[in-house]
């Protein structure tokens, strides 16, 4: 089975090489030329630690990547085609579609040659709206005079892989959804992914698209819950870590994603949320809920700053260290990362901000440019500073570096610590 994958962004760089691991012959196309000849040299333009291996192991043997406008001719050659472009935010919180539509113009060229003359399965990955599969049918059915189910497939296939976590969550997910209009589809997708020992659920196409927004909502939704019983626990001298336990014990609830902190970031809840609630606005229906569990989230980083002013005063003029500026440990990624707005705070209170992270610097120089100093460990910061706030739980700041440091901490980082000079957001 020859397998194409049009993006190779983070689901389909992923998708691609642990495929071409597991011995397909994959071809991945993008638009950037920069992405391909740094893949092609065998280097990942993501910071994602166990997938440089599998590239290098792979790139050139049974895995290559080409620009995309080479697939339309080569179309006939795959039996398989996913769908892995980027569906980024539009102003109002709604998925801009244009990658989406443009792979789709791409894909409708290659069929269109083909005639009906082969069948190939086009299999959505990308995160898109209930709905937008159906309409991505309709629209290569007007573009190529063909008729889905016959000429060609449509399937859509969530991806719920973690950043950081990407390769090992790939081959030991916790389930497959497979959103399909014909069993065959379904037989052709979960024999091709038969490597993979989990849960696999058949559905249609649309059910399929809802589960991936609905579970990233959930999850976040599971953020926003314990954050706000963790504001309240902090009023009141309770240890949100210390609830959470007791509450994960109930199998109903589960110990998972009740981690109390200054919120979720990263390129995916932030972004579903915003476009599920942008959809729910389209059809005129309430969502409350999650309006709610975005605007917890966007005050959450805020309520670290106030505890510090409580018991600082003001940090106008002061040195103040920033440990941790990624969205979570693991990843080079500062999308909507919680310590944006924490840095921006402090800038903007007058403190002169000193902060090290160990892989997101590159990307925090382009976000604050000079607003900020960069140091290049964390000992750096400590020595420099008397307030020190961590942000990422990286795994070196959870030794016990501060002496006697004044330490805001927004991730849990010192499970043990309470009192003197060390603060917790909700604990
Ligand atoms: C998430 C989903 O987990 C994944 O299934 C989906 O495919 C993509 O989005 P990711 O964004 O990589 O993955 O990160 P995740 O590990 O889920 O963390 C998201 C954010 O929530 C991070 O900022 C993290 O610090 C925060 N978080 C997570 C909490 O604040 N508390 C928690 O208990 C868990």
């Amino acid at each position: 089975m020859k397998i194409g994958v049009i993006g190779a962004g983070y689901v389909g760089l992923i998708t691609s090489v642990c495929l071409a691991d597991r011995g397909y012959a994959v071809q991945c196309w993008d638009s950037d030329e920069r992405k391909i000849s740094l893949l092609s040299s065998g280097k990942s333009p993501i910071f994602e630690e166990s997938l440089e291996p599998l590239l290098k192991k792979n790139i050139g043997k049974n895995f290559s990547v080409e620009n995309v406008s080479k697939m339309p001719g080569k179309l006939k050659d795959f039996d398989v085609v996913f769908v892995c472009v980027g569906t980024p935010s539009r102003q109002d919180g709604s998925v801009d579609l244009t990658q989406i539509y443009s792979a789709a113009d791409s894909i409708a060229m290659g069929l269109k040659s083909l005639g009906g003359g082969k069948r190939i399965l086009i299999v959505v990955k990308s995160t898109v709206i209930p709905g937008t599969t159906e309409e991505l049918k309709r629209y290569l059915e007007k573009k190529t005079g063909l008729k889905s189910g016959g000429d060609f497939g449509i399937a859509m296939s969530p991806e719920f892989l973690r950043e950081g976590l990407a390769v090992k969550d790939f081959f030991y997910p916790d389930r497959m959804v497979f959103g399909v209009e014909e069993k065959k589809d379904y037989a052709l997708l979960s024999s091709l992914f038969a490597f993979v020992k989990c849960p696999m659920m058949e559905t249609d196409l649309k059910t399929a698209e809802m589960i991936k927004y609905a579970s990233n909502a959930f999850l976040a939704t599971k953020i926003s819950f314990i954050n706000e019983i963790g504001n309240l626990g902090k009023k009141l001298g309770i240890d949100a870590y210390e609830v959470a336990k007791g509450m994960g014990l109930d199998s109903r609830i589960g110990p998972k994603f009740l981690e109390a902190g200054i919120g979720f970031g990263g390129s995916c809840f932030p972004k579903d949320v915003k476009a599920l609630v942008a959809k729910f606005k389209q059809e005129k229906i309430s969502a409350a809920v999650l309006e709610s569990v975005m605007a917890i989230n966007e005050k959450q980083p805020l309520l670290l700053v106030e505890v510090a002013c409580r018991r600082e005063g003001s940090f106008k003029g002061k040195a103040v260290g920033v440990l941790g500026l990624a969205f979570k440990a693991g990843t080079d990624d500062m999308r909507e990362s919680r310590a944006i707005p924490i840095v921006n705070a402090l800038v903007s209170e007058g403190a002169k901000v000193i902060a090290f992270d160990p892989e997101a610097t590159d990307n925090a120089r382009k976000i604050f440019g000079s607003k900020i100093n960069y140091a290049s460990n964390a000992k750096d910061v400590i020595s420099k500073c008397d307030f020190i706030f961590v942000l990422t739980a990286w795994p070196e700041f959870k030794e016990d570096i501060y002496g006697s440091k004044h330490v805001y901490d927004g991730r849990r980082i010192l499970p043990g610590k309470s009192g003197g000079n060390y603060e917790g957001i909700c604990w």
